[in-house]
């Protein structure tokens, strides 16, 4: 019996964490819609899935959109006959390089960052929120980090929106849970995946050994098959019991009490 057979999951954000999150919401049974401001790499992701034997659809979602994101939704009613599970996994990591401190950030770079990352999350949220209780209930998840919740002289902007992530998802299982909503985010330590391949192969391996330094696992670093396994628990009905929750899958980086 596949974990998510008769689900209906939205994925707002493809790229390395989530096309893997997509694949693997699939192959546990799940019909998967995935929504990026890039549609033609979820057409992939999604043509994938359906090869081998899954349901999934491509559609345009911007987090800065929120007529994007209402179609979304409305995809995965019309097309699948409700929604269980949003999860919302894109973030405005281009803005990175100029995320420097209080200071001397550039107040578009916050304003941008705070756009996609908080105000984006909001807005996929309230839209999916009527129609997972018009299912009876399901599950929402955000991927967040642990720029939310460690120090860093960097990425304030970064950090602050994350932290605005964790928020929205205790609300969220507060305000809903009697309606039989849970959320939850997880906060993946580093994470190698397949956009790593553009880059230079030994900054590559700088970051790795970096990230694997600070872990209390040393053999390797994340790969989004880590998330991708959090995921599937909170989405399915063998999680049914955990919400408000903030998951770390970061080899025993952070390990908060
Ligand atoms: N990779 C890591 O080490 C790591 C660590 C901690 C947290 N995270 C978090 O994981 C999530 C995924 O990161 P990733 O490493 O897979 O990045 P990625 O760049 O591979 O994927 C991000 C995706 O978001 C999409 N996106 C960007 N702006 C968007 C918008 N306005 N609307 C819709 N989609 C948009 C991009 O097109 C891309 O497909 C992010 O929330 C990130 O903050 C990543």
């Amino acid at each position: 019996m596949k974990r998510l057979e008769g689900k209906v999951i939205l994925v707002a954000g493809g790229g390395g964490i989530g096309n893997a999150l997509s694949r693997h919401y699939g192959a546990e049974g799940a019909s998967v819609v995935i929504g990026d401001n890039h549609p033609d790499r979820g057409q992939a992701v999604a043509d994938g899935i359906v090869a081998a034997g899954g349901t999934a659809a491509s559609i345009r979602l911007d987090g800065r959109d929120e007529d994007s994101i209402a179609a979304a939704v409305a995809l995965a009613e019309q097309r699948y006959g409700g929604l269980d599970g949003l999860h919302v996994n894109f973030a405005a990591l281009s803005e990175a390089r100029d995320d420097s401190d209080v200071v001397n950030i550039p107040l578009d770079v916050f304003d941008r960052t705070m756009e996609v990352n908080a105000r984006g999350y909001l807005l996929c949220t309230r839209h999916a929120i009527p129609a997972i209780i018009a299912r009876g209930g399901g599950s929402v998840i955000y991927t967040g980090s642990a720029a939310a919740y460690v120090s860093e002289p960097v990425r304030v902007a970064y950090a602050m929106s994350k932290a605005a992530g964790h928020a929205l998802m205790r609300h969220v299982a507060a305000a809903y849970g009697p309606q039989g909503v849970r959320a939850n985010v997880i906060a993946p330590g580093m994470v190698r995946h397949e956009g790593w391949d553009r880059m230079p192969p030994d900054m590559a391996t700088g970051i790795e050994n970096a990230g694997k330094s600070v872990a209390a696992i040393k053999s390797r670093i994340a790969r989004p098959e880590d998330v991708s396994a959090m995921g599937v628990l909170l989405m399915s009905d063998a999680g049914s019991y955990i919400t408000g929750q903030v998951m770390g899958i970061d080899g025993g980086t952070t390990m908060r009490p």
